[in-house]
């Protein structure tokens, strides 16, 4: 585009940026309003309950984007790790730029992870370093992208499948279908079934949330997450032991670990295989339960999205079906930001505007919901549109840290989902309730 052409699209743009910030403040205000009216004994739960739903955040998003790209807040936001303060960062540009600067804004996680381990760091919770290279490395050998089409996408299409074809045209779809399809998972592939599927289910929940979710540091999350801990760890010594005096051979998680301990790839002694277990646990059940569900629940909301979606699922078009779920997850993903602590003073989005000084300690708050609806970095972001670049989508981070199961979230949900949309008349028999958890807990479904 000529020189002219690009200033008149740029001037669109940032036009657009600014009505859309109006409409956000009206309707901000107007929820607000009637959050903060009524009786005032439930107040702060109607207000709780607005700033976290995810249209409210679009919303502030929106607004802030135009007015006050990098927020600074002198408050503490997230109390449960030591910081001096926030910056919410909500332009597309910056949330690259936290993300991608590792050695500026480090992960905050380390205290928590070795309290769920009772001693060692996990690689989510560690900069840049050697050990994070050697435990990334050798998990990577013991969970392959190969296995996702081979190991992965049938159990979980084979085990959905089974579960809808059985369920009687009704089912409560955490309880009954995500959450013993994805403990399933952890016994076939993992070789980790648990106990039981609801003990492996409540265990990795309530670490997640005490782990990532928890930014207040409750001890009414901390203390049921280190129980889980402690009981998850003694059954996982139990298993690792168990295998290494008779080993299987076989193709599970598991026994590649201890093919790789009996190589004398370091890192990987017994304790060393539980913590990279226990991490990779915690990172599968409840973040693809809640993702199937926030994805359904985006489909259900939108009638043409919905039959689109319906129709790739019966003609196998898993790419189509896919595109569909991302998009509606770019309206809701299960984390709408990811934080991080500035290492020493510095600045973001430096040389521009909107630039903004971090002091050392800060909490940033790196907006993927916000990235992913910015009209500088996306056509027409409010618009439902399937089949957007994969750099529309910041759906499971971004940057060193970016989820290690990425594959396998992209093969699993749209497998998950598609024996429902399969179904004729699918609709919902209730509300999507995370019975006083940050999770789903029930959503019933009919068809
Ligand atoms: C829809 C499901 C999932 C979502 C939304 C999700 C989300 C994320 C996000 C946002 C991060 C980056 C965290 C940060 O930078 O602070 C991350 C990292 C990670 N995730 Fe996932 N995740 C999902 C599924 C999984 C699965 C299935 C596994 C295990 C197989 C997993 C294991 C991990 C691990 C180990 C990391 C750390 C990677 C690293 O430090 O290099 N996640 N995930």
């Amino acid at each position: 585009m000529s020189l002219p052409g690009n200033l008149a699209s740029a001037a669109g743009i940032r036009l657009g940026m600014a009505g859309a910030a109006l409409g956000a403040a009206g309707r901000l205000a107007v929820r607000g309003g009637r959050a903060w009216m009524g009786d005032a004994a439930g107040r702060g739960a109607r207000i709780a309950a607005l700033l976290g739903a995810t249209d409210t955040q679009r919303q502030a998003f929106a607004l802030l984007r135009a007015v006050a790209p990098n927020l600074a807040l002198s408050r503490r936001l997230v109390a449960a790790y030591d910081n001096t303060g926030t910056v919410i960062v909500t332009r597309h540009a910056d949330v690259t730029e936290v993300l991608e600067r590792e050695s500026d804004f480090a992960v905050v996680y380390e205290p928590k992870m070795r309290a769920i381990t009772a001693g060692e760091n996990f690689f989510l919770g560690m900069q840049d370093s050697a050990a994070y290279t050697r435990d990334v490395a050798a998990m990577r050998l013991a969970m392959r992208r190969e296995d996702v089409p081979r190991l992965v996408l049938p159990f979980v299409a084979q085990r959905a499948e089974a579960i809808v074809a059985g369920s009687g045209g009704r089912l409560d779809m955490p309880q009954d279908l995500t959450l013993p399809v994805l403990t399933g998972l952890l016994g076939q592939y993992f070789g980790t079934p648990g106990p039981s599927s609801a003990e492996m289910a409540a265990w990795t929940t309530r670490m997640f949330w005490y782990l990532f979710v928890d930014l207040r540091g409750e001890e009414a999350v901390t203390r049921p997450a280190l129980a889980a801990a402690e009981a998850c760890r003694g059954y996982l010594d139990g298993v690792i032991a168990a295998r290494r005096a008779a080993p299987a051979g076989t193709d599970q998680v598991l026994d590649r670990c201890l093919a790789l301990q009996a190589a004398g790839v370091p890192g990987m002694d017994d304790l060393g295989i539980r913590n990279n277990l226990i991490g990779l646990l915690i990172g599968l059940v409840p973040t693809l339960s809640k993702a199937c569900v926030k994805a359904l629940d985006g489909l259900l909301d939108r009638p043409v999205a919905l039959a689109a979606a319906q129709a790739a699922a019966r003609a196998d078009d898993d790419a189509a079906l896919a595109a569909l779920l991302w998009e509606a997850l770019r309206f809701d993903p299960v984390n709408p930001f990811i934080y991080r602590r500035a290492v020493r003073e510095t600045v973001i989005a430096r040389g521009t505007l909107r630039a903004r000084r971090v002091p050392e300690g800060t909490m940033v708050l790196a907006a993927n919901l916000s990235a992913m609806h910015d009209p500088i970095a996306l056509d027409r972001p409010q618009d439902f549109r399937a089949g957007r670049g994969a750099e529309a989508y910041m759906l499971w981070g971004y940057g060193m840290h970016t989820c290690f199961g990425a594959h396998i979230n992209q093969a699993v949900i749209p497998q998950m989902l598609k024996p429902l949309l399969r179904r004729e008349g699918l609709r919902r028999a209730g509300p999507v309730d995370g019975a006083g958890t940050p999770f789903p807990v029930h959503f019933p479904l009919a068809f």
